[in-house]
């Protein structure tokens, strides 16, 4: 039923004006606000904290429906959902709950997920940014880098520096408003694919974080990132399925209405091997995507097996995409067929909440030790 509602809501909603987003860099405020009164901004958040209860397999189903369609519009629900949600309940206070996860889990309040800076992105125990002890707040001061919802959000979950010589267990996590004053939010950037995402850099100077907008104990903003990262990813991975899939089925719909040489290029063995390779990878990603949420939802480890669906979900999303618009030919190279958008937005999942090559180092450090 909630996979339904997804597929129904990317169709009816969120593919009429997806090329023109795409176009003009529009972030899609409208359909962000429709999807949260669908209960999809707040998958997996308690109905305590006005969330939807709903589990992390049915997260992903509905990421895979919408990223099928708008990967602009499933990076919101993936960014406000694993990161932002599923940080503030799992670690967040009392107060922090009430006052900031509860207009977030409903979608009155959208919000960011702050790490990455201009000199700290893989390496993100690096951090520059600096939050300074002053007994009732923190003094807040640098730059971050790439982020998502950076213009739309009002709660930001910024990471920082407290102590450096206690290296990344000096490291904390906070909330940070909209209006603070000192905080000021960067252009936003002209991007390759997701280009509907709304991506900016922020800025702090001197901002003064009230104490109990800390997350968890004192240097826990490293743990706090890591933890919240390996949902992430799963969220991720499920876009990336979602982007194959979606390429996936406009590229056997095609290649069965196209004609070459007097038959359907689909009749043609170099075609239908395509969509033999493609149908195939799809399948073994979107298992290893259900399998990291299922064990999410048991209780059990997912760190492996997020890493592994994020992994292989975005080589997927990449290769699929690649041969969608080599099935369209010259009409996968316009924008009206949508493949060769997919394809752009197939890139970013191999890039961000941890790019393949930290993939990588978590799937062998967990494998080896
Ligand atoms: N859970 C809990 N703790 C963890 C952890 C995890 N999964 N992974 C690491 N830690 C802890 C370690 O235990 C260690 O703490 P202790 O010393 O107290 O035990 C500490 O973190 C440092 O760990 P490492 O020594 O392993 O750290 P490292 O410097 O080698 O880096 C890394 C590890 C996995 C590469 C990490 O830096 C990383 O994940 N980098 C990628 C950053 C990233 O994914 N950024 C995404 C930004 S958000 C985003 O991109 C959103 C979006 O686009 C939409
Ligand atoms: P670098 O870390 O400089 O990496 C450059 C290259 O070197 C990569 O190929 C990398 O894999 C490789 N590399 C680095 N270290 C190693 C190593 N040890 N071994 C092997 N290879 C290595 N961040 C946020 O915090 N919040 C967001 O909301 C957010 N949204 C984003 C949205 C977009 C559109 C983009 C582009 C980025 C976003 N990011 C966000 C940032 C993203 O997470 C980082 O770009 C990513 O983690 C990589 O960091 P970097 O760009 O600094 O690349």
């Amino acid at each position: 039923m909630i996979q339904q509602a997804a597929r129904d809501f990317a169709q009816n909603e969120l593919k009429p004006g997806v090329i023109e987003r795409d176009e003009h860099q529009k972030f899609p405020a409208e359909q962000v606000k429709k999807l949260g009164e669908l209960g999809f901004l707040g998958m997996m958040v308690s109905e305590k904290y006005n969330g939807s209860g709903l589990d992390a397999l049915s997260y992903v189903l509905v990421m895979e429906e919408l990223s099928k369609v708008d990967a602009s519009s499933s990076v919101v629900v993936s960014v406000n959902n694993s990161l932002v949600c599923y940080g503030l309940e799992s670690f967040g206070s009392e107060f922090q709950k009430e006052k900031y996860l509860k207009p977030l889990a409903s979608g009155e309040k959208i919000g960011a997920f702050c790490l990455s800076e201009p000199e700290a992105g893989s390496d993100a125990t690096s951090q520059q940014t600096t939050a300074e002890d002053k007994g009732d707040y923190y003094l807040l001061n640098g730059t971050k880098n790439w982020i998502t919802n950076g213009n739309t959000a009002s709660t930001y979950l910024v990471i920082a520096q407290t102590d450096r010589s206690l290296k990344h267990r000096g490291i904390n996590a906070f909330i940070v408003e909209k209006g603070m004053e000192g905080f000021t939010i960067g252009p936003k950037e002209n991007k390759m694919g997701i280009r509907g995402s709304d991506t900016h850099s922020l800025m702090f100077n001197d901002v003064k974080v009230p104490k109990e907008n800390r997350i968890g104990e004192d240097g826990f903003g490293f743990k706090f990132a890591m933890k919240t990262l390996e949902g992430g990813r799963i969220g991720i991975a499920a876009q990336a399925l979602g982007i194959a899939a979606g390429a996936y089925e406009l590229a056997l719909e095609y290649s069965k209405q196209r004609k070459s040489f007097g038959k359907a290029i689909s009749d043609h063995q170099a075609i239908a091997f395509k969509l033999a390779d493609m149908a195939t990878t799809i399948e073994a990603a979107r298992l290893l995507v259900y399998k990291a949420a299922w064990l999410k939802d048991q209780g059990l480890p997912y760190t492996l097996a997020g890493s592994m669906a994020k992994l292989y979900a975005s080589k997927v999303a990449m290769d699929v995409t690649v041969e969608a618009v080599q099935i369209h030919g010259g009409y996968g190279f316009v924008k009206e067929y949508h493949v060769e958008r997919m394809m752009r937005d197939a890139k970013i999942t191999q890039i961000y909440e941890g790019t393949t090559e930290i993939q990588k180092m978590v799937i062998s450090r967990e494998i080896l030790k």
